[in-house]
């Protein structure tokens, strides 16, 4: 087995994690999150954004063991998540008996980001957009709720107060000021591990409990600057290469699968030769880390031939792509996605 267990997770915290203050009790938490929503929303309707991630899955659960069918749970397509994601998840959750609804707004997305580089503006706009659809979607369903699975690093991460603001997360920081609803955020106070926990005590597939997270603003912040339906198709194929290999190499013993793997396109283009042509492509970047709770990180560290075939392949299939490179920065300094 090649991995990196050898090597300690970064200390640096930006707060001392939940772990380490209590022991984490699912089925008490369980317990206590169903009759919180049941208080929180009483008689009224709610509508769950769900992103395909661990953490708004569990959210859905909980909302749909607590609300039964006055929750509705909506799966936005923004044109920025991974391959298939939309009918994966929709598959993965109706095992655990939560129905999804598939709203296509792409479109919107697309245009509302065009021109937009600042990574904080993107995640903004992101938000806003999240909002607005939300808002159609229980004008309609006669929603009063919004519930999120917003966890307790997409808050600390996102300032406010007294704190620093180190990346406003979409469904925190990058809300709009003005909310036609109310929110209810059950997971607020948990680390990812202890949501890990938590969907494997409500039963929830292994493929889910166990699925590598997924930002909610989804690949908007692995394309650095501006976003275009050919960037994001782009890294779409390129995160895709990086899970097939980097899990085919966990399956043959190679590797210790990685907490986060993924790629990530830079703004830049590089030269190359194509054949006996000269070539002008962009630069992929593929990032692999090990961590606990996404607060720390520390890269991976992957067998060369594992890389070289991730480089290969993602030149090979992706024509737009000339050079791959890989992160080997921890968190601190850096963050786990590159925007
Ligand atoms: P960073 O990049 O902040 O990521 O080191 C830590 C973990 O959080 C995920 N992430 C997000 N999740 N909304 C989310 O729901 C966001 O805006 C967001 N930004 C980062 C990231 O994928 C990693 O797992």
């Amino acid at each position: 087995m090649c991995g990196n267990a050898d090597l300690p997770i970064s200390t640096h915290t930006l707060t001392s994690t939940r772990s380490e203050r209590m022991p984490f009790t699912p089925e008490k938490f369980i317990q206590g999150a169903v009759s919180s929503i049941k208080g929180t929303v009483g008689g009224e309707r709610a509508i769950i954004a769900v992103s395909g991630g661990v953490d708004s899955s569990v959210a859905a659960a909980l909302a749909s063991r607590a609300l039964g069918k006055s929750i509705y749970c909506v799966f936005v397509d923004t044109g920025l998540m991974r391959k298939d994601e939309g009918k994966l998840v929709k598959a993965m959750l109706s095992r655990a008996g939560v129905e999804l609804h598939v709203v296509d707004a792409s479109a919107d997305f697309f245009i509302a980001l065009k021109g937009v580089g600042d990574p904080e503006r993107k995640r903004k706009i992101i938000g806003e957009r999240f909002i607005r659809v939300f808002e159609a979607e229980a004008k309609k369903r006669k929603a009063a709720y919004l519930v999120q699975g917003t966890i307790a690093p997409d808050w600390i991460e996102s300032g406010g107060g007294s704190r620093e603001t180190i990346k406003s997360h979409h469904n925190v920081g990058g809300l709009p000021k003005k909310l036609g609803m109310k929110l209810c955020e059950p997971l607020r106070d948990l680390y990812k591990h202890e949501v890990r926990i938590t969907a494997r005590a409500l039963g929830l597939p292994p493929e889910m409990s166990e699925r590598q997270p997924f930002p909610g603003p989804g690949l908007a912040v692995r394309i650095v600057g501006e976003i275009t339906p050919e960037k994001a198709r782009i890294v779409r194929e390129a995160c895709a290469i990086v899970e097939e290999e980097l899990e085919r190499a966990a399956d043959d013993g190679k590797i210790e699968l990685p907490w986060q793997y993924f790629a990530a396109l830079l703004p830049s283009k590089t030269v190359g030769v194509r054949g006996d042509e000269r070539s002008y492509q962009y630069t992929v970047v593929v990032r692999a880390v090990r961590s606990l709770d996404g607060m720390t990180a520390n890269f991976s560290h992957i067998p060369p031939d594992v890389l070289q075939k991730i480089s290969t392949r993602i030149t090979n299939e992706i024509r737009e792509a000339g050079r791959v490179l890989y992160d080997i920065t921890n968190k601190p300094p850096a963050t786990v996605e590159l925007e």
